[in-house]
C-alpha cells in the first residue's frame, strides 16, 4: 500500500524525488481518531472549541489557537477554515464523522489542505490545525481516545509542535 502510492507519487511529478520520501506532494493532513463516545457529543465538542477559537485574541500569548472558521457543520460532517495568525496562510479542514457500535461509538476521519498550492512543507500545521481542535476541546483525553496517521499522511507530522504552529 504505502509503496505503491510512493512509486504513484514519483511517476506523476515527473522524477521530482525530493518528494518522493518527504510525504504528500502537497502540504496536507489526514488522520483518524477513535472515541467510545456518540457521536453527538464529538460534534458539540468540536463545533464548541472552534467557535471558541474564533478570533485572534486567542493567538496574543503565541500559537496557532484562532482564527478558525466554521464553514458548515451537520452531525456527519463539519467544514472550517484556519488562517494562520502571523503569515495569514489559509488551511481547509473538515471532519467527517460515524457512529459504530450501535451509536456508542465515533469514527473521526479528519482533513487539513493548504489553499497555497505551492505549499509543501508546513512544519506540521495542518496537523496541529486539527489536532489543536481535539487537544483544546479536551477530546483527546476522552474514553477510547486513539488517533491514527503517520508522516505519509501527513507533512511533517513527527516533528510537529503544535504549541508553536
Ligand atoms: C515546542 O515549542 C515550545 C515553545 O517554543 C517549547 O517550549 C517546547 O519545548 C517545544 N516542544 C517540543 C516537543 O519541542
Amino acid at each position: 500500500m504505502r509503496f505503491s502510492n510512493l512509486l504513484f507519487i514519483c511517476i506523476v511529478t515527473l522524477g521530482s524525488s525530493e518528494f518522493c520520501s518527504a510525504g504528500p506532494l502537497h502540504a496536507q493532513c489526514k488522520v483518524e481518531w477513535y472515541f467510545s463516545l456518540p457521536c453527538r457529543s464529538v460534534y458539540e465538542a468540536l463545533v464548541t472549541q472552534i467557535k471558541k477559537w474564533r478570533t485572534v485574541s486567542t493567538c496574543a500569548m503565541g500559537g496557532e489557537k484562532c482564527l478558525y472558521k466554521l464553514q458548515s457543520a451537520s452531525v456527519h460532517f463539519i467544514s472550517a477554515k484556519h488562517t494562520t495568525p502571523v503569515k495569514k496562510y489559509v488551511d481547509d479542514i473538515n471532519f467527517r464523522l460515524s457512529s459504530y457500535g450501535f451509536f456508542t461509538h465515533c469514527h473521526v476521519s479528519a482533513m487539513s489542505v493548504s489553499e497555497s498550492w505551492y505549499a509543501v512543507t508546513d512544519h506540521g500545521t495542518n496537523y496541529c490545525n486539527l489536532y489543536n481542535l481535539m487537544e483544546g476541546s479536551g477530546l483527546t483525553e476522552a474514553p477510547g481516545y486513539k488517533e491514527i496517521t503517520s508522516d505519509f499522511l501527513c507533512t511533517q507530522r513527527s516533528s510537529a509542535n503544535c504549541t508553536v504552529y
